[in-house]
């Protein structure tokens, strides 16, 4: 048996996001958010589902930082709902919302573990979308001003904080497939959208680094290895043009300061009007990059391969390649000069029920998570900077477009009764990080 071992201090943890566990969608003065009026528009969210409830994590906090206890977790990434703070998105502030995160830190802290704040996980106020959204770059210094509340209000507890979570997802499923909130479905939009939220990271992390001393600041990006299905050379191309237009869009601007020349000449008209001085201050030094990472993208000498014959895929149809982990990291590694990173999503939908002995057994959810443990364990050995990993995700949970069918959780939930089970998964996860070791 090989046994992967893991360093003394490494960070082992699970994520969330606000809109997708909280509920209590318009509780104690909270505003509406995109994701409250997509999810209330008939026929957007599968089976008409909304987060009105999701978990009702807000009033169940702490029960849930009991099971986090439980586990054993070092830390717990979270989201903060914007409009619960600033229930027009800017202007005046809702002290019961700030009060609730504020409560929340006191007690994680108080469980020693440690939070990992994510200050925008897609629920933008409805006010500012009214303005313009992340169409409109002056949304950038409103986020800006709301991060500062934040820092000042938790940042003598909180030390890492993110900007964004995914913001390719926001600008890609949100303005171009339309399948996330607002709906959208413009190329244009979608890679000005891109580029502002760049632009609204730079300026977020410029106001809090003025403001505020000793926090660790970072973005949390999506990146899927682009891969060749076999050995063909058209293959090999195909995979590198979709790295290279695709794949980029973010980790470039921020850490090269300019876009990757084959997206700008692949993009033709839709590139994004940049202004001056917009890549510099998208390039702000960052003091941790969160990666998320499922799967990957595969790509043979006609194109996308859709399904790989012998793969076992996910309920969300995602292959399962943990080997590509391991390949996305030391890639990202060796192509930009990157300040330490920490997995801050990975994780896999499947069928879960609770058996007949009241437990969930989930074999499949925990061999996804080993063998992506491991390849992240080679991956240090390789010379990746990985400081930790978050699990996606603490508990079941909103799904975005896919309402309550896709469970991720490594903790069961009821959504009739809210009872919540900690699956084999979770149990077996505790193990991990009591011993720091997989095998
Ligand atoms: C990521 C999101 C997260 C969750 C997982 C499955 O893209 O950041 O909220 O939905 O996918």
């Amino acid at each position: 048996m090989i046994h992967y071992k893991f360093p003394a201090n490494f960070i082992w943890g699970a994520a969330t996001a606000s809109y997708q566990i909280e509920g209590a969608w318009d509780a104690d003065g909270k505003g509406e958010s995109i994701w409250d009026r997509f999810a209330h528009t008939p026929g957007k969210v599968q089976n008409g589902d909304t987060g009105d409830v999701a978990c009702d994590h807000y009033h169940r906090y702490v029960d849930d930082i009991a099971l986090m206890r439980q586990l054993g977790l070092k830390a717990y990434r979270f989201s903060i709902s914007w409009p619960r703070v600033l229930p027009m998105g800017r202007g005046s502030v809702n002290q019961a919302g700030l009060d609730f995160y504020d409560r929340l830190v006191d007690r994680l802290l108080a469980a020693n573990i440690q939070p990992f704040v994510t200050l925008h996980h897609w629920d933008l106020p409805q006010a500012l979308y009214n303005v313009g959204g992340w169409l409109n770059r002056d949304i950038g210094l409103d986020f800006a001003d709301y991060a500062i509340l934040m820092a000042k209000r938790l940042g003598d507890r909180v030390q890492y904080w993110t900007t964004f979570n995914e913001p390719g997802v926001i600008a890609f499923d949100g303005y171009l497939s339309g399948e996330h909130a607002p709906g959208e479905q413009d190329l244009i939009k979608a890679r000005q959208v891109a580029h502002n939220l760049m632009v609204a990271h730079g300026y977020a992390i410029q106001a809090m680094r003025a403001t505020c001393h000793n926090l660790k600041l970072g973005i949390v990006l999506s990146q899927w290895n682009a891969e060749p299905a076999d050995d063909n050379p058209a293959s090999i191309a195909n995979a590198e043009r979709a790295w290279n237009t695709g794949e980029t869009t973010f980790l470039h601007p921020i850490f090269q300061g300019f876009y990757h020349p084959e997206q700008i000449a692949a993009a033709e008209e839709s590139m994004p009007r940049i202004h001056s001085g917009d890549m510099a201050l998208i390039a702000q030094q960052l003091d941790y990059l969160g990666i998320n990472s499922y799967s990957r993208s595969v790509y043979n000498s006609n194109g996308y391969v859709a399904t790989i014959p012998g793969s076992e895929y996910t309920e969300m149809r995602w292959e399962v390649c943990a080997p590509a982990l391991r390949r996305l990291l030391k890639r990202i590694s060796t192509d930009y000069r990157l300040p330490p990173i920490y997995i801050t999503e990975n994780g896999a939908a499947f069928q879960d029920e609770i058996s007949t002995d009241g437990k969930v057994h989930d074999p499949q959810r925990q061999n996804y998570l080993k063998n992506h443990f491991a390849q992240a364990c080679l991956a240090m050995q390789d010379g990746v900077d990985l400081r930790g990993y978050f699990v996606w995700s603490l508990l079941d949970n909103f799904e975005w477009g896919h309402g309550y069918s896709k469970r991720f959780g490594i903790i069961h939930v009821d959504y009739e009764t809210q009872k919540r089970t900690i699956k084999d998964s979770g149990e077996w996860y505790s193990r991990v990080i009591a011993t720091n070791t997989v095998e």
